[in-house]
Parts: structure tokens; sequence; C-alpha cells
């Protein structure tokens, strides 16, 4: 029996969608007010997915406990009230899209979940924006 649990988490975070190579003009025309140099904030939703079988034993397919405890660590604590480009060390040479925000969660966190669980990551940047990497 697979069964898929998931714990909702939450951060605020602050970030600028531009690349350090183009202007603030070509920045603009691609990437909008998003580009505006100093930064502008999210209320960021994430849904954590673990996909895999029910262990005999406890009747878990991970504890949650657990997981809640992963996802604090390695994406609550470090992220919330930060700025994605100047605080966070995987975005130093990379954009901080809903994209790419929602691969490194997913980097952060697939070490600390065994191999034979899927892991599956879901970010609302806002109500209407959803990103989704499952590795
Ligand atoms: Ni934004």
């Amino acid at each position: 029996m697979v069964v898929t649990v998931k714990r909702k988490a939450h951060f605020n975070a602050a970030h600028r969608l531009f690349r350090k190579d183009w202007n603030d003009e070509r920045n603009f025309e691609v990437f909008g007010k998003c580009s505006y140099p100093n930064y502008h904030g999210h209320n960021y939703e994430v849904v954590v997915s673990v996909t895999g079988p029910i262990e005999e034993e406890t009747g878990f397919v991970i504890d949650l406990n657990e997981l809640k405890k992963i996802i604090k660590d390695e994406v609550e604590e470090p992220f919330d009230h930060r700025n994605f480009n100047l605080d966070i060390p995987e975005f130093a040479d990379l954009n901080p899209t809903a994209e790419n925000i929602t691969i490194v969660i997913y980097n952060r966190l697939r070490p600390h979940i065994k191999g034979v669980l899927n892991l599956s990551i879901e970010l609302h940047e806002t109500a209407r924006n959803t990103v989704t990497y499952s590795g």
C-alpha cells in the first residue's frame, strides 16, 4: 500500500528577479516589477509530499513530527524573513524564481528522507502561482 502524506509550511521572504549580466532595462523587460532593484516580498506556502509504503511496525509512511522538524530546520528557519538574493547561499548566482526556490527546497530536504520514499515539493508563491518539483 503506497500512501502520500503531506506537511504544510510557511515563510515570508524577499527577492529580486534579475540577471547580473543584464542592465535594469533588460531585466525589467523580462522580469517586470519583480526586477525592481530594492526587492519585494512574498508569503510563501510550501506543501511537502512524501509517498511510500506504510511501515508495518508504526503505521507511518514517515513520522510527521520528524518531517516537521526537517522542514523547520532546512526551510522555515533559514528562509523566514530573509532575502533570497543576499542571505541564502544557493542564490548567490542563481535567480530566485519560484522554480529555483522549489528545487533548492527539494535538494535541502532530499538527504533527510529515506531513499525508498518519493519526495515532492509544491511552492505557492502567491495564491495563484504554484510550482511543483519531484526530482
Ligand atoms: Ni516575486
